[in-house]
């Protein structure tokens, strides 16, 4: 069975190179969005507590499945610990095996960023330049370097409530030195959306939060509205919602419901699912003034194209020895023969 932790993904995404990873990401995310009927899908198991959620995410083509434990724990970071931590399994569906255990906390950051671009790319106007990037944590890199390269985006508007997040985003985007690019530290959010053509949320709080109000959103803009993805943890005022000029896109309608912006507004407000608007379906925005929102919760199909996309890429780059999780037997009805001897442990790649 094969691995990868946290140094292997370092060693793909440098082998590949960071946009080029990217690119192949957002590829194969939209070969799989456009393939949606292909899959098994349901509203990931949530488990909460006080203070977070630990989640279950699965999802199956008939061929292979996947599911990834992801956990979203807004304090943890004053304890030195992530908000998103996250590792997923890729197995076969015909023997049941798995064949990946992975890592997924960089990797759902990768995905997130790749499927913020995807949805921008058929949501927002083509000329957006422009992105204010609200909540400067864990997120924030992946999302500008991905807008920087695949969205087209030259300026970008930080605020964050802890400086400290602002400051370490600040120098990680100097020393990336990405060409074109000029980034603005703001004071405020209203301050940082104003003249942007998409605005990215990711901050984190178990609560709602209120990060945008409607004298904020500007015909045109495009929403990528990320942090609010538990009940209860919502980002943007109501009111944004319920304007004439706003299309919402979310991933998979009946979990969006649940943990989306959504959850703010009756079950028959309309919304579009992300795969009828890339299949050209439906078109997610028809003017250059209408506002377009991604309220994106994270669908398990995203870590399902992620593990598969990594997997090919492990293999390319001269996969090493797996792990044992699983015994290889002579007969395999002698499972005990795993406890009398040592060489039916043995690792198989
Ligand atoms: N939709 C998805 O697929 C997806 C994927 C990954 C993470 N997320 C969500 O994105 C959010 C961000 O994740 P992260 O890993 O970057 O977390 P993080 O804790 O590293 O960063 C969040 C940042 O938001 C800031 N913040 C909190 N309240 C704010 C406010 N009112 N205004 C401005 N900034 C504020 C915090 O100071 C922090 O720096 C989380 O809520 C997470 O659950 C969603």
């Amino acid at each position: 069975m094969d691995y990868i932790g946290t140094a292997r993904i370092r060693e793909l995404v440098a082998r590949t190179g960071e946009k080029e990873f990217l690119q192949g990401l957002v590829t194969e995310l939209e070969k799989d969005f456009l393939r949606w009927h292909e899959f098994d899908k349901s509203p990931r198991y949530a488990c909460y507590s006080r203070v977070g959620v630990i989640e279950l995410m699965p999802a199956s083509d008939g061929e292979q499945f996947s599911f990834k434990y992801v956990n979203g724990h807004p304090g943890n970071t004053n304890k030195g610990l992530l908000t998103v931590a996250a590792f997923g399994v890729l197995a076969d569906v015909a023997s049941g095996y798995p064949v990946l255990l992975s890592e997924l906390t960089v990797a759902t950051a990768l995905r997130t960023a790749a499927t913020s671009v995807l949805a921008a790319r058929v949501c927002a106007r083509a000329d957006s330049r422009c992105m204010a990037l609200i909540g400067n944590g864990a997120q924030s890199e992946f999302q500008a370097i991905a807008f920087h390269a695949l969205g087209g985006i030259r300026e970008l508007r930080l605020f964050d409530t802890d400086p400290r997040a602002t400051n370490k985003l600040e120098a990680n985007l100097a020393a990336l030195a990405l060409p074109g690019l000029r980034v603005i530290r703001c004071a405020n959010a209203a301050e940082a959306v104003r003249g942007a053509d998409i605005v990215t949320t990711a901050t984190a709080d178990k609560r709602k939060a209120i990060i945008l109000t409607p004298e904020m959103v500007v015909p045109g803009m495009h929403l990528n509205a990320l942090g609010g993805d538990c009940p209860g943890k919502t980002e943007l005022d109501v009111r944004i919602l319920l304007r004439d000029d706003v299309r919402v896109i979310v991933e998979y309608e009946p979990q969006s419901r649940i943990e989306g912006e959504i959850q703010q507004v009756p079950q028959d407000f309309k919304v579009t699912e992300l795969s009828d608007v890339l299949s050209r379906r439906v078109r997610a925005r028809t003017t250059d003034t209408e506002v377009t929102v991604f309220d994106s919760v994270g669908f398990a199909l995203e870590d399902f194209s992620a593990l598969r996309y990594l997997h090919r890429l492990h293999r390319r780059y001269g996969a090493s020895d797996g792990i044992d999780l699983i015994p290889t037997l002579q007969d395999p009805k002698d499972l005990h023969a795993v406890l009398r001897n040592p060489q039916t442990s043995r690792s198989a790649a």
